[in-house]
């Protein structure tokens, strides 16, 4: 199956022939491969969310959604009584919120499917009522990226307004596109929202090692809708910023404390360094699943992620027609691999979400989120 070019997808989605499989495309084979895996228990959407073939805040919170449904069909084969299944289901959520510790989306995509196994009079209504939630998620999702579209289309309108008809310059970091989501993306929505309405823009991606979900997902992404793009080393950002060449950054977030710190892909902290250094403003697209409220310290209490060191020894690309990795790294030379890094709201202008853009602060989160704002840390 292959993705026409241009057209917008949705990175997950319930096997159209077989409803007790769940379908997600495997991202570690992008930009050379596409292939669709078929996910039929929740073990297979942990390995999923673990080993990344999905990634990304928002997606990782809708295929641990969809990973619950396919744990309560997993239940009713394997266990007679409405009361084991539960108990299948809520021990699948454990698993599943091991795989991954940074992005929040996991717990609210979690959090917000067990809540509705209290309705659950039997097992049809469970099964039923997970796979309805899954969906509902899935299409809130949509819907919340494309008003942050909708948002920051308005700031890049207004940056093109004084541009004297040259392309708005934007550099994002990761890939927090429509991979990294159900569709449409948080730091890309506004990218396509602005070419949909003839705004002139040009995209700096950073690579961002070690994974290179920029130069392999975000670059893949915005070739396939014609977003004219640039792909960067990670350390060229502050330099193209010193030089003018940049107008403004925006980003995506795996979790965002209530004051406005934003934990992203690492190496984010350094690009807010240097665009505040340089007078570039520094923004951060989110949805409002992506706000933790329970917390208020991003560098105190936003667990960061170590993950393996081949990630950083290795590196995969195309030989040929096959995907090889290699060897980077001399043998021996200790490695450290931290995933995330937290940028403190003082160095992010704003925040883009899906009810409007507002400064990086508690007060600016409280305006947009009134029924969170009352809640305790
Ligand atoms: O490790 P990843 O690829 O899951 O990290 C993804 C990012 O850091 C994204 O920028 C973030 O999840 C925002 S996605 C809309």
């Amino acid at each position: 199956m292959n993705i026409p070019a241009g057209e917008h997808f949705r990175t997950i989605w319930l096997h159209p022939d077989d409803p007790t499989t769940v379908q997600i495309i495997d991202q570690r084979r992008l930009p050379h491969r596409y292939e669709v895996v078929d996910l039929r228990t929740h073990a297979d959407g942990a390995i999923a969310i673990r080993d990344m073939l999905v990634r990304g805040a928002p997606l990782i919170g809708a295929t641990a959604a969809w990973s619950l449904y396919l744990a309560a069909l997993e239940a009713c084969s394997s266990a007679k009584s409405l009361d084991r299944q539960l108990e299948f289901v809520r021990s699948a959520a454990k698993t599943l919120a091991a795989t991954r510790p940074t992005a929040v989306n996991l717990r609210w995509g979690l959090e917000r499917m067990l809540a509705v196994l209290a309705d659950a009079s039997d097992s049809e209504a469970m099964v039923s009522k997970l796979r309805a939630e899954a969906e509902t998620i899935c299409d809130e999702d949509i819907a919340i990226s494309r008003s942050i579209g909708e948002h920051g289309a308005e700031l890049l309108g207004a940056i093109a307004a004084g541009n004297n008809g040259k392309p708005v310059n934007i550099l994002t970091h990761c890939n927090a596109g429509s991979l990294a989501t159900v569709n449409w993306g948080t730091a890309t929505a506004p990218m396509y929202v602005a070419q949909e309405r003839g705004i002139p823009i040009h995209v700096w991606v950073d690579e961002t090692r070690p994974r290179n979900q920029g130069s392999q997902l975000t670059a893949w992404e915005l070739a396939r809708s014609g977003v004219p793009h640039t792909v960067i080393v990670d350390n060229a950002g502050g330099h193209l910023m010193q030089h003018g060449r940049v107008d403004i950054c925006i980003t995506g977030t795996d979790r965002t404390t209530r004051s406005g710190d934003v934990a992203n892909k690492i190496g984010t902290y350094l690009k807010a360094l240097a665009a505040h250094d340089n007078g570039v403003p520094f923004y951060v697209a989110l949805p409002s699943t992506t706000i933790d409220w329970t917390i208020a310290d991003g560098l105190r209490d936003i667990p960061i992620e170590e993950r393996n060191a081949e990630e950083v020894t290795h590196v995969s690309g195309l030989d040929g027609d096959a995907i090889r990795e290699v060897r980077i790294v001399p043998e021996g030379s200790p490695v450290r691999n931290d995933a995330f890094d937290v940028t403190p709201a003082r160095l992010v202008t704003g925040l883009i979400t899906e009810r409007g853009v507002c400064d990086a602060s508690e007060a600016g989160l409280a305006a947009l989120f009134p029924e969170r704002a009352g809640e305790e840390p």
